[in-house]
């Protein structure tokens, strides 16, 4: 090879490096937990589709406080469910963001805020870092989360689900939608 040519190679595969940083997603970064407080400072702004605020009016914000209600515990007690459920880890752990039976919640998340952002777009502190560095030099986050997939969703959308409702990918995602009409604008 001469020396243009490897040259080229180089170049070519940085780029593909840095295609691929780019995409990063959680699968590889070993993200945590910062919970949806923090989301907010910068997904609610009015032209930017108040994303924080839609969600924190959705029913998945407000799934734990549905386990404090009698409807809760009457589905309780037809599933077989001694204690009360929001106590109940056969319950909380749809109804509460990174819950696991017999482990402590990660620190930033509260079981009040129920089913929160990363219980669909995964662990967010590599987004969070990269969009704060971004936000502090201008430039656009290097480290985004991609679209939450079926599969994420029927983590919780199963029969499973003592009070389960055939799931349909197309028409939920449509009611719990959040879009920002800027980021969908044609680029110029
Ligand atoms: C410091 C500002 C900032 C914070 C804090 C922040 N983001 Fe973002 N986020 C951005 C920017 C800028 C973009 C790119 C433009 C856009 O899509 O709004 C973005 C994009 C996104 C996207 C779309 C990216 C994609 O892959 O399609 C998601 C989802 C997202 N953020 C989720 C979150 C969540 C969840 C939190 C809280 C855990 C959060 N963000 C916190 C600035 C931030
Ligand atoms: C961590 C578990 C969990 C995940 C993941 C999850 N959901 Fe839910 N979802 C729930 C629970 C729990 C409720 C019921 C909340 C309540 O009524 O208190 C619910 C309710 C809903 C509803 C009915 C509420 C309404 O506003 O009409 C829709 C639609 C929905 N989810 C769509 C989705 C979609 C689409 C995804 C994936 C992108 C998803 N969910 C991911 C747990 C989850
Ligand atoms: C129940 C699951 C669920 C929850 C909870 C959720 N999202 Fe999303 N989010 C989605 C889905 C599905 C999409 C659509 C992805 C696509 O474009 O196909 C999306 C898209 C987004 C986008 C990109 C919007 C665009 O126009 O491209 C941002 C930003 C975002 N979410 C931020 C958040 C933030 C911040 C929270 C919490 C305050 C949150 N989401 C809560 C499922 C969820
Ligand atoms: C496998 C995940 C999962 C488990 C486990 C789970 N839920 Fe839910 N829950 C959901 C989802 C998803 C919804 C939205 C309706 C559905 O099931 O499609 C929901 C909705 C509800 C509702 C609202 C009523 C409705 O029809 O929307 C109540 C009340 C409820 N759950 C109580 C409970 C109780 C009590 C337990 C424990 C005994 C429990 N859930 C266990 C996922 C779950």
């Amino acid at each position: 090879m001469n020396r243009k040519v490897r040259l080229g190679v180089a170049v070519c595969v940085s780029m593909l490096l840095a295609a691929f940083l780019v995409v990063a997603t959680h699968a590889d970064d070993g993200a945590t937990y910062v919970g949806a407080a923090k989301c907010k400072m910068c997904h609610n702004k009015a032209d930017e589709g108040q994303v924080w605020t839609k969600w924190q009016e959705s029913k998945h914000a407000k799934a734990f406080a549905t386990l404090k209600t009698d409807e809760a515990k009457a589905v309780a007690e037809k599933a077989g469910v001694a204690t009360a459920p929001s106590e109940a880890p056969e319950c909380l752990r749809c109804h509460v963001t990174a819950y696991e039976k017999d482990k402590p919640l990660p620190a930033d998340i509260k079981m009040e805020d129920g089913v929160q952002c990363e219980s669909c777009h995964g662990p967010e502190s590599a987004h969070f870092a990269a969009a704060k560095k971004a936000l502090a030099d201008k430039s656009i986050p290097q480290v985004l989360s991609g679209a939450p997939k079926e599969e994420t969703c029927k983590k919780c959308h199963n029969p499973e689900s003592p009070t389960y409702k055939e799931f349909n990918f197309k028409s939920f995602s449509e009611k719990i939608a959040h879009p920002n009409p800027l980021r969908k604008a044609p680029k110029s």
